[in-house]
C-alpha cells in the first residue's frame, strides 16, 4: 500500500504535460533546442557562464573530471557523508577520495577536511547537503591557500544561496542532478555541470557525444551521455516556479519546527545562519538518542502510513566497495555516530500543514509513549 504521506512528492503540471505532447511531436529529441534553452536558463537561474546538460550528476561529474585532467593518484576532500556517487567518478579515473567528518550542520567540517590536504591533493568536492550550503567561505580559503579547485555538489541544493548568491555560482565549477527527488526535477534522470572555464564547458559538450567536434569528425573517444529533449522541457518549466517550491519546502520545515519544538530526545535540523545560509530543505532530518529509538521510531510511523529514510545508512567510507579497494579506512567519529541517528521526515514542496501535523503527532505519540 502507497504510503499515506510519502517522503517526496514529484511537482506535475497540466501546463508540463502539453509540453511533453508538443515535444513529442515535435520530433526532435537528443540535445536540441530545448536542451540549448534548458542550458542557458539554468545558467541565468545560477549565475553561472556555462552550463552542460549530461544524462545524470554521475556522468556530468565523470565528463568534468576527465574534462579536468584528474589522473590516477590524485587526492580529493570529500564528506563521506553524502550519496555514494558522489565519489564514483573521481574513482573511475583513479583518483582517491579523502573522506572527511561532518559538523554538526551535516556537511563537510573545513577544520576536519584541512588535517586530510596532503602533496597529492588537488581539490574539494563539498556537498551541499539535505540543501543547506557548506561554509563556502572556509573552503574557498582552503583552496586558494593550497592551490585546489573545488567543485560544489549541488545535487540537492537546487536555489539554495550563501550570503545571497545562489550556492553552485562560487567555484569554478558546480553539478546538479535531476532525478526526481531533486527540487529540480526533469521526471527522469538527468544532470549538469555548471563552469567558469569555456574550454572545460568545451571538452564537456564534446566528450558527452561520441567525442565529436563535428558530425562525423570525433576529436576524442567520448562517451554517449547526452541529454534528452522531452527531460529538458520538463526542466525548463520546472525552473520557472523552483523559487516557488523551494518556498513550499522551507515553509513546510517551519511548520515542522513549530510543531516538534520542545519535544524531548529530538534534535531539529540547524537553522540557517541570518544573512548566510538560505536552505532548500532538500531534506528535513531530525536525530534521536540512539539507534534504537531511531528504528523504532520509523516502524512506528510506516505503521500510521508515513514513509520516512535515512539519508545515509551506511557512510561512504565504510561501504564494502570501499573497503575492498582502499582497506578498512580511520574512523570518522561524528558521521559514524549520526548515521545511526538520523531520521528523514516527508519533505515536498505540496507538504500540507495538516500532514506535517499528523507527522509530528506520530512522533510525539511516540516519544512521549516510550
Ligand atoms: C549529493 C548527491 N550527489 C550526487 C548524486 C548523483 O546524482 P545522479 O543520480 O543524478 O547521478 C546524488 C543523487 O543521488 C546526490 O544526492
Amino acid at each position: 500500500m502507497a504510503a499515506k504521506i510519502p517522503l517526496s512528492r514529484v511537482y506535475q503540471s497540466e501546463l508540463i504535460d502539453r509540453r511533453i505532447l508538443e515535444v513529442v511531436k515535435g520530433g526532435n529529441y537528443i540535445l536540441g533546442p530545448e536542451c540549448r534553452e534548458f542550458e542557458k536558463e539554468l545558467a541565468a537561474y545560477f549565475g553561472v557562464p556555462h552550463v552542460v546538460l549530461s544524462s545524470s550528476w554521475t556522468a556530468a561529474v565523470h565528463l568534468l573530471h576527465i574534462a579536468q585532467g584528474l589522473k590516477p593518484g590524485d587526492e580529493v576532500l570529500v564528506p563521506s557523508l553524502t550519496a555514494f556517487p558522489s565519489i564514483e567518478p573521481m574513482i573511475h579515473v583513479g583518483a582517491v577520495p579523502v573522506f572527511c567528518d561532518i559538523d554538526d550542520t551535516y556537511t563537510i567540517c573545513p577544520e576536519d577536511a584541512k588535517k586530510r590536504i596532503t602533496k597529492k591533493t588537488v581539490g574539494i568536492l563539498p556537498v551541499h547537503l539535505y540543501g543547506r550550503p557548506v561554509n563556502l567561505n572556509a573552503f574557498q580559503k582552503l583552496a586558494k591557500d593550497h592551490n585546489l579547485w573545488i567543485i560544489e555538489d549541488c545535487a540537492q541544493s537546487h536555489g539554495a544561496k550563501y550570503h545571497g548568491q545562489r550556492a553552485g555560482s562560487f567555484t569554478e565549477h558546480a553539478a546538479f542532478s535531476f532525478y526526481p527527488s531533486k527540487n529540480l526535477t526533469v521526471y527522469g534522470d538527468g544532470g549538469a555541470i555548471a563552469t567558469k572555464d569555456p574550454e572545460i564547458a568545451r571538452k564537456v559538450t564534446m566528450l558527452r557525444n561520441h567525442g565529436r567536434k563535428d558530425k562525423y569528425l570525433h576529436e576524442k573517444v567520448g562517451y554517449n551521455l547526452r541529454f534528452n529533449e522531452i527531460n529538458a522541457a520538463v526542466g525548463r518549466e520546472q525552473l520557472k516556479v523552483l523559487d516557488e517550491l523551494n518556498a513550499g519546502r522551507r515553509r513546510a520545515a517551519e511548520w515542522y519546527r513549530r510543531e516538534l519544538a520542545g519535544v524531548k530526545g529530538i534534535v531539529l535540523p540547524p537553522v540557517d545562519i541570518a544573512g548566510e545560509t538560505e536552505t532548500v530543505y532538500h531534506m528535513f532530518v531530525i536525530r534521536l538518542d540512539d539507534h534504537d529509538t531511531r528504528e523504532s521510531l520509523g516502524k512506528h510511523l510506516k505503521e500510521k502510513g508515513i514513509e520516512t529514510g535515512v539519508h545515509y545508512p551506511v557512510p561512504n567510507h565504510r561501504q564494502p566497495a570501499i573497503e575492498e579497494l582502499y582497506g578498512t579506512l580511520p574512523s570518522l567519529p561524528k558521521t559514524e555516530d549520526y548515521v545511526r541517528r538520523i531520521l528523514s521526515l516527508p519533505m515536498f514542496p505540496s507538504l500540507t500543514e495538516e500532514e506535517v501535523k499528523t507527522v509530528a503527532e506520530g512522533i510525539k505519540g511516540f516519544m512521549q509513549g516510550r
